[in-house]
């Protein structure tokens, strides 16, 4: 099997904030690792965009450094490296004043595809889709793309929602969640709609409930003064966990394009019901020994913001109505891993006598660090001694059948940044899609800040508090455990 790689149209692509620690860590190396595959077509150019006063020499020289300090082994390619490195600009420019913008507007090219990258902070959003189009430099056919986080609250997406329509139409902005573009979560939709197999047990009649788990082993580290102000709901759950949710509990959309999917995963959000609080457990990470608690990392020792949530939420709808949904994030966890498993029910009667049914079907899929997917089946235990059954993985994550070529190493921002070009929003949020999260979210925070909510301590390199394994077991279910 051979990976095919479809190159682009040729682009412009500008990049504000082009010199930030995004740009340099996730961006551009992934741009870099698109060009060498041959999707990034030679004549398309990529613009940074900052204050910082530098030429385009040594915008050159900061992306070649931050390329073979986070371009993995592909940055060892020399010759590649030269040719993407020639193909980059930069123009000084500030999002909030009007010098670098005509520099700009001459550099671009208006017969080729242009996208904005805004990797810069939300507040400079409006300040930067007015100056394009007073400047003449973004048109109707341009794309923007921005980054997370989108608002804090239903309030704040709100306002940003409009600033950027000021400017652009629903159909040119680009929202990124990065977990949108991993490979497994496309695979996940093929696997629920491509196939006849699983349709048919998706819902409340076989699945007893599914978790989904996004563990990490850091802390809160330099982030701490923007984590302090949002915590685990707001930084993790909102976005990335419901839109996980989102397309794991999503109806078959009628066609696979961007409308079709993100109408249905509206339907989802706006399906959820609000949560009683002793189904929300919140967490802090306590000392240990030579690492930091929480409240020293985020320097506020009187914080109650979570590094760690729970929660067990429902979705009314026909297919869903009972189904317990568990979600949980964290941060200093035992182990980092992303996950989704949905837990089948129960088989209704058991024919081995000793066996009392206590085997149970689970599809598991693992977002990182090894993306795929396992399909937990009972079979009978090998060998003599009687009928004894034991419980195996399924292993579906298709390189054994494929071949290596099946391992794409493409990683999701490089795949969302090809989307842009493509033109393909599939994989974005749309605005009202962001709007339905926080209108979900915004009560469940308002609930804890008027209960005054302490978050309870836990140890760094457990699985969160104790609290969190006693809102299973109290319904006798248990987490899947946190591991690699
Ligand atoms: N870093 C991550 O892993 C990550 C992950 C998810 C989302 N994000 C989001 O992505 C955005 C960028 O994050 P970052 O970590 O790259 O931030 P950063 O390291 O602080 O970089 C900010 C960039 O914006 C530029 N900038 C600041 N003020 C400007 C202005 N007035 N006009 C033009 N450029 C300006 C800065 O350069 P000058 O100071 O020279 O102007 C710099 O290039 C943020 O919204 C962040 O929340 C980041």
């Amino acid at each position: 099997m051979v990976s095919r790689v479809i190159p682009v149209e040729e682009f412009d692509l500008v990049i504000f904030g082009g010199t930030g620690d995004l740009a340099r860590r996730k961006i551009l190396p992934g741009l870099f690792r698109r060009f060498l595959s041959g999707q990034m077509p030679e004549g398309s150019r990529i613009i940074g965009a900052a204050r910082g006063e530098m030429d385009s020499e040594g915008y050159r020289e900061m992306i070649r450094e931050a390329i073979a300090e986070f371009g993995g082994d592909e940055a060892k390619d020399k010759d590649g490296l030269a040719k993407f490195i020639d193909q980059l600009h930069y123009v000084t420019v500030d999002a909030k004043g009007d010098g670098g913008w005509k520099e700009l507007h001459d550099l671009i090219r208006f017969d080729v595809i242009n996208a904005f990258y805004f990797s810069v902070a939300p507040s400079l959003f409006g300040d930067l889709a007015q100056r394009l189009h007073s400047n003449k430099i973004a048109d109707r056919k341009s794309r923007v793309v921005v980054e997370k986080p989108f608002g804090r609250d239903l309030e704040t997406a709100k306002a940003l929602n409009a600033t950027l329509a000021k400017h652009f139409k629903e159909d040119q902005i680009y929202r990124i969640d990065h977990y949108l573009g991993k490979e497994t979560v496309q695979n996940l939709m093929a696997v629920r709609f491509g196939n006849m197999l699983f349709e048919p047990l998706w819902n409340n009649h076989y699945v007893d409930h599914i978790q989904i788990t996004v563990a990490e082993t850091v802390g809160v580290g330099g982030r701490g003064a923007y984590y302090d102000n949002a915590g685990a709901m707001r930084d993790m759950v909102q976005n990335h966990l419901m839109q996980l949710l989102c397309l794991i509990a999503m109806e078959p959309p009628a066609v696979f394009d961007a409308d079709a999917v993100r109408d249905e995963k509206l339907k989802v959000i706006r399906a959820l019901q609000p949560i009683d609080p002793h189904h929300i457990v919140r967490g802090q990470y306590e000392a240990a020994k030579k690492s930091p608690s929480y409240r020293e990392d985020a320097e506020n020792p009187k914080s109650f913001t979570e590094s760690f949530i729970a929660l067990r939420c429902e979705i009314a709808n026909w297919r869903w109505a009972g189904v317990p949904f568990y979600l949980r994030t964290g941060k200093k966890l035992r182990a980092r891993t992303s996950e989704i498993a949905v837990v089948f029910k129960d088989i209704g009667h058991s024919i081995f006598p000793g066996d009392e049914k206590r085997h149970r079907n689970i599809l598991a899929i693992q977002l990182q660090p090894n993306e795929g997917m396992q399909l937990q089946v009972t079979i009978k235990e090998p060998g003599p001694g009687g009928m004894r059954l034991i419980d195996v993985p399924l292993d579906m994550t298709f390189a054994d059948a494929l071949g290596p070529d099946a391992e794409d190493s493409t990683d999701a921002y490089e795949r969302l940044i090809m989307d842009v070009i493509r033109g393909n929003q599939t994989l974005f949020m749309r605005g009202d899609e962001v709007e339905a999260a926080w209108a979900w979210t915004d009560p469940l925070i308002e609930g804890w800040q008027e209960r005054n909510d302490v978050p309870k301590l836990y140890e760094q390199g457990s699985a969160g508090p104790e609290d969190a394994m006693m809102m299973l077991h109290r319904e006798d279910r248990k987490w899947r455990e946190i591991k690699e």
